[in-house]
């Protein structure tokens, strides 16, 4: 990715980045260090949206410490600048297995949780050393999206849904700096968070695409949305079609590759969710057939397309 060479140095990233208890990868870790470290102005927020136990936060938090103009710029500010958005609940079924890895064990000290309990003071200790630069939103994105001035970084981790995604969009992206902020969309190479991917890919006027570090999307704004967006969503109403086109433009944007069949998939979501079975049927045996034929794929995309397969299966009986 030419955009993350151009801001990376010679320096290696501090292991606590690397081996903090997250979703992400490494590379995806990395890059948002590298974003704080040597991109980052200190003239504005970073939102830092979907934490799970913080990993993104953790590396802002160190990529800005190690920026001497931006952290000079806002180390004496009255306002924190890294705004972190979680709902802060435990959810089993999407968090439980991170239990099991051994930088997760080692972090939550053996510490474990159940179905629905606030783990907000665990993020506030793994987070200690920088609560200085964190000013926590903790509850639904949807009442709490703010913006307090512009915003020069956007990370996305949490916009799973309409309500989520419209809401973060009509409160936050009018705080972004036209040629400046950096979005980093962090589901946007997979097959889930569809409306997320469809807004930013009908967006694309006004954006540039500077790469994909796994299944994030990286875009900076290139110039000012038009003010009516704001007033009324330009996407609540496009046909199921443009949807689709515009999903099929999220998966061409990345080489054929694992993360290029995640997003294809979701073309196969989207026509299930909307009952259209035939075409779904259709698409998904496409991406079956090339799974089939491709060698040395990891096993994922067919596991996701085999369960796209029950789910058409289902609708058909
Ligand atoms: C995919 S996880 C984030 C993973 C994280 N970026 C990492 O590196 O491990 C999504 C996060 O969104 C949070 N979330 C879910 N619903 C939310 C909501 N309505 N508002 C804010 N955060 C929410 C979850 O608690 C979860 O931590």
């Amino acid at each position: 990715m030419q955009f993350l060479s151009s801001i990376q140095c010679d320096e290696p990233v501090p292991p606590s980045i690397l081996s903090f208890p997250s979703m992400m990868s490494k590379d995806e870790k990395s890059l948002l260090y590298w974003l704080a470290r040597s991109y980052y102005r200190g003239e504005g927020a970073i939102v830092d949206a979907g934490l799970f136990l913080g990993a993104s936060t953790e590396a802002f938090s160190i990529g800005l410490k190690n920026n001497p103009s931006a952290y000079a710029a806002v180390r004496d500010g009255l306002k924190k600048p890294i705004h972190a958005y979680d709902i802060a609940i435990w959810a089993g079924a999407g968090f439980d297995k991170y239990l099991e890895q051994p930088e997760t064990q080692r972090a939550l000290n053996g510490a474990t949780f159940k179905e629905g309990d606030n783990y907000f003071p665990v993020l506030q200790r793994l987070l200690e050393p920088h609560l200085d630069l964190i000013d926590f939103r903790i509850g639904d994105i949807v009442k709490l999206a703010r913006a307090d001035g512009p915003i020069e970084i956007a990370f996305y981790d949490c916009l799973k849904n309409y309500e989520r995604d419209l809401a973060a969009f009509n409160a936050l992206v009018p705080h972004y700096i036209p040629g400046h902020t950096v979005v980093i969309q962090q589901d946007y190479f997979f097959e889930a968070a569809l409306e997320n991917k469809i807004r930013q890919e009908f967006l694309s006027p006004y954006f540039s695409f500077l790469g994909a570090v796994d299944t994030s999307g990286v875009f900076r704004l290139e110039r000012e949305i038009p003010t009516e967006y704001f007033k009324e969503d330009p996407v609540k109403w496009l046909s199921v079609d443009d949807q689709v086109r515009l999903l099929k433009n999220a998966a061409a944007r990345v080489p054929f590759s694992k993360v290029s069949l995640y997003t294809e998939l979701s073309v196969v979501a989207l026509l299930i969710q909307h009952n259209r079975i035939d075409e779904a049927d259709a698409y998904l045996a496409g991406i079956e057939k090339v799974i089939a034929e491709t060698e040395k794929l990891p096993l994922r995309p067919g596991i996701v397309a085999a369960s796209m397969r029950k789910l058409i299966e289902v609708r058909v009986k």
